[in-house]
């Protein structure tokens, strides 16, 4: 069974496909931590991604694994644990630019797509109801008001040590969003049979609730 769950930055998707993987006892992706360690290991070699034969090289070397480790979900680039480096507001602040390069949504497709396929997913991302699995089983949007998901950020940042303006990281989500939205190549999008939850006026219970509802038909 594949399950997609869209949306924008801070939308919930992360904790509500985590839950929603858990009681169903199948495997969760997280997508944007697949661009996000992309972009981390551009940024820490300094790829020059407009040299395609350069960017040919990168994917086809780069391994990205995921591993769970203690109830964590681990992800690694090359061998290496990258969980915690992937969160930086540095890689935060160009994988937008970085993810909206075609070659590298056709590489990192191409991985989601296999791992999906192996024993089904709850899968979040951008672009899974409309471009990874158009055949999903179930399609979910997540929303959620822009200040609700800057102070979600906001108390991520804090365990990570960081500490930013709420106006500040309304601005950069927005400017992501928007980004993200605009791409040429499989932008953001609502898919058209996706049914959109609202996660600003939820708790994480019942937004997990509400699928886990749809998706047993209880
Ligand atoms: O979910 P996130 O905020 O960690 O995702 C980081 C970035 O990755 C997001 O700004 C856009 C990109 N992304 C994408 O383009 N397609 C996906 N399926 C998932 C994420």
């Amino acid at each position: 069974m594949i399950i997609a769950i869209d949306g924008p930055a801070a939308s919930g998707k992360s904790t509500t496909a985590k839950g929603v993987s858990q009681i169903l006892d199948i495997p969760y992706l997280d997508t944007g931590a697949m661009y996000r360690a992309i972009t981390y290991f551009v940024l820490e070699n300094k790829i020059d991604i407009e040299d395609a034969s350069v960017l040919k090289q990168v994917l086809d070397d780069i391994k990205i694994r995921f591993e769970s480790e203690n109830g964590k979900n681990e992800i690694y680039l090359k061998g290496k644990k990258v969980t915690s480096l992937i969160r930086t507001t540095a890689v935060t602040s160009h994988v937008s630019r970085i993810s909206a390069v075609k070659d590298i949504r056709i590489s990192m497709v191409k991985l989601q797509r296999s791992i999906g396929e192996e024993n089904g997913c709850v899968m979040e991302g951008r672009d899974i109801g409309t471009v990874v699995f158009p055949h999903a089983d179930f399609k979910f949007f997540l929303i959620a008001d822009i200040e609700v998901r800057a102070k979600r950020r906001l108390k991520d940042l804090a365990e990570l040590g960081e500490t930013k303006s709420l106006e500040i990281l309304m601005e950069e989500i927005e400017k992501r969003d928007k980004m993200d939205s605009s791409r040429d190549y499989s932008p953001l999008a609502k898919a058209d049979n996706a049914i959109e939850i609202d996660t600003g006026v939820l708790s994480i219970d019942e937004q997990i609730e509400i699928i886990i509802k749809r998706v047993t038909n209880k």
